[in-house]
């Protein structure tokens, strides 16, 4: 395939988040979204119409059969990846860009593992905060010596979403249904644990965590969790669905601590500080670096697609991936059993 040519990729679940895949694809030469799926019909026919696919479906399975493509977006609830994953493998596709989560267990994660091998696929996680320059710029600045050893990872996502207001007699979002995936592990916590994983450099050992279950919903409302790393490393994490909004990323390290206010959607511009203390005790200074505005998803999007020409390297191998859902699942077994549990 040549840097020229134009990838013919199928998106299936034409919900909340596709619009960003669709409009992402506007953007990045040498990708047209060729058609689209959903289980209610009107919305992948209004996707279609919408952003100009040429077809529409209502099944995955009609639409891997009738048309010719060179990749397909997963953006449906995590408890389907893993079987949209082999059905696309089985069909002949083998390049899948999937929704975080990629799985909902270690077991499902390692499954995937194995058929990518099998099938010589390139399967990589939407995870689109790892495309953004900020990340690329706190991994420099950590590659400089003057920072020293990183100690520890604080990653947060929260908002205040109380049960109480959700009328109890309609369907809930995914997000509260348990079947669906929802719960906060493998949605916002999927960052926090990706953001440990990468920047600690480092196999994750053990975890602890202790949290919340819904008593109305059955999922997981609350996790606030301890990771700790082969190489002395420790990543802690909190989502709650109880908390202020917060989508904090700090990296402290012995000679200075890297901050960014919103790390995992970044719209518009961000700064990332770095204080770091003078000799004496009390006196703090602060450097910081302005980023531009750059769109993430549109910079996974080309990332995708450059990997699928052999001119580039995924950002998030599914190696990391695996682990981070992993890691998700060791945090949940902790939080539910009450119990410290190794990796
Ligand atoms: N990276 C991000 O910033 C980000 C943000 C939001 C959501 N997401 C991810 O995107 C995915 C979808 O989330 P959403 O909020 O758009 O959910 P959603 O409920 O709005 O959309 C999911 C769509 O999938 C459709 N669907 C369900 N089963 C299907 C099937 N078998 N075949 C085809 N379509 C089917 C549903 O009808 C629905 O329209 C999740 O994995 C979520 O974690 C990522």
């Amino acid at each position: 395939m040549s840097n020229n040519d134009v990838l013919r990729v199928g998106i299936v679940g034409c919900g909340a988040h596709s619009h960003e895949h669709f409009k992402a694809a506007e953007r990045v030469k040498g990708i047209k979204i060729s058609c689209c799926c959903d289980i209610i019909e009107e919305r992948a026919k209004a996707c279609a119409v919408k952003y100009g696919c040429e077809a529409y479906y209502k099944d995955i399975e009609d639409m891997l059969k009738i048309e010719t493509l060179d990749a397909v977006i997963l953006c449906t609830w995590p408890m389907q990846h893993m079987e949209q994953i082999e059905k696309c493998l089985t069909s002949g596709l083998k390049n899948i860009l999937c929704e975080k989560s990629l799985a909902l267990s270690a077991e499902e994660a390692l499954h995937i593992d194995k058929l990518a091998k099998e099938y010589g696929a390139f399967i990589m996680e939407g995870c689109k905060y790892r495309h953004h320059p900020a990340i690329r710029k706190l991994e420099s600045i950590l590659s400089y010596k003057d920072i020293g050893k990183i100690d520890s990872i604080r990653a947060t996502f929260s908002n205040y979403e109380p049960e109480d207001l959700l009328d109890p007699d309609s369907e809930p979002d995914w997000r509260f249904r348990k079947e669906c995936g929802g719960g906060v592990p493998f949605d916002w916590m999927s960052y926090l644990v990706n953001a440990c994983n990468h920047f600690s450099r480092a196999l994750p050992k053990r975890v602890f965590a202790s949290g919340d279950v819904s008593p109305r919903y059955g999922v997981i409302n609350r996790i606030y969790g301890m990771i700790e790393y082969d190489n002395g490393v420790v990543g802690i994490i909190e989502s709650s669905k109880d908390a202020n909004f917060s989508q904090e990323l700090q990296i402290t390290c012995s000679e200075g601590i890297l901050r960014m206010p919103v790390a995992w959607g970044i719209y518009g511009e961000v700064k990332i500080t770095q204080t770091h203390r003078k000799q004496e005790w009390d006196y703090i200074l602060t450097d910081t670096y302005e980023i531009e505005e750059a769109n993430a998803f549109v910079l996974q999007l080309d990332n995708f697609s450059k990997v699928i020409k052999g001119i580039e390297q995924p950002v998030i191998p599914l190696k990391q991936s695996i682990l981070n859902v992993q890691t998700i699942d060791a945090l949940v077994e902790s939080m539910l059993d009450k119990k410290i549990v190794e990796i």
